[in-house]
């Protein structure tokens, strides 16, 4: 299965990586088609890159790996996204990343959602620090990704891809549920860049 990532900053490269270490073909597009080819290249045969439509067009699991305020734009030039699985991995935070920009009553996934009614959005690796998306970052840790959405086979298949590069996917119910996953990923960001630990920590939900 191949996995369309748009983006290929941080997190972007980072998932791209990750999943072609893992035998996973990826499509990668982005706002300079030359970026996303250049990246391609490097990552090898199991790798295509171009635009943001043409990367679209050739998978089921679309991850928009870009911020919060860059999805409406960046919807307007992917083409059809009927019955495609779009991952939401975005924080809202603001400029200094010290808050979100919205919540309570709503959260960057259902936003985006708003957007594409005919797709199906899904909330994953929003507290995962992209240094950690590699095995090498993670020095034998299991970290878990937190998976919401509305669609039973959407979440499946983000849980799938978080699993086949080493993550624990955790169900994390109904898409509703990012307005409460978005700000554990600004604790996080608490944790990593103001609180001293580091970009190397990952919340975890632990049973006992
Ligand atoms: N970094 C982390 O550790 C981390 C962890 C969890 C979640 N996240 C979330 O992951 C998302 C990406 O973060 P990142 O760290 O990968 O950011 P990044 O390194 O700054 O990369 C951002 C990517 O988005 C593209 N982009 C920016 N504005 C755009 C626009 N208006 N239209 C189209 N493309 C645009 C950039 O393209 P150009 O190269 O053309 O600028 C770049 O490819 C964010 O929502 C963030 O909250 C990040």
């Amino acid at each position: 299965m191949t996995t369309a990532i748009i983006g290929t900053g941080n997190m972007g490269a980072g998932l791209a990586r990750a999943l072609v270490a893992s035998g996973e073909a990826v499509a990668l597009g982005a706002r300079d088609p030359a970026k996303a080819t250049a990246l391609a290249a490097e990552l090898g045969a199991l790798a295509e890159g171009g635009g943001i439509a043409a990367a679209v067009a050739l998978a089921d699991v679309v991850v928009l790996a870009l911020p919060y305020g860059a999805h409406a734009e960046t919807l307007k030039l992917a083409g059809n996204l009927q019955g495609k699985v779009i991952v939401d991995i975005s924080n809202p935070v603001t400029a200094d990343f010290q808050g979100l920009a919205i919540g309570h009553t709503t959260s960057a996934a259902e936003e985006l959602q708003a957007l594409v009614p005919g797709a199906k959005v899904v909330k994953a690796f929003n507290t995962i620090f992209a240094g950690l998306l590699g095995a090498e970052g993670r020095k034998g840790k299991v970290l878990q990704v937190f998976v919401a959405g509305d669609d039973a086979g959407a979440k499946a298949a983000v849980s799938k891809i978080a699993t086949a590069i080493g993550f624990e996917a955790v169900e994390a119910g109904p898409l509703s549920n990012s307005r409460f996953l978005e700000p554990v990923g600004e604790m996080n960001i608490q944790f990593g860049f103001f609180l001293g630990k580091g970009p190397v920590v990952a919340p975890a939900w632990i049973s006992v």
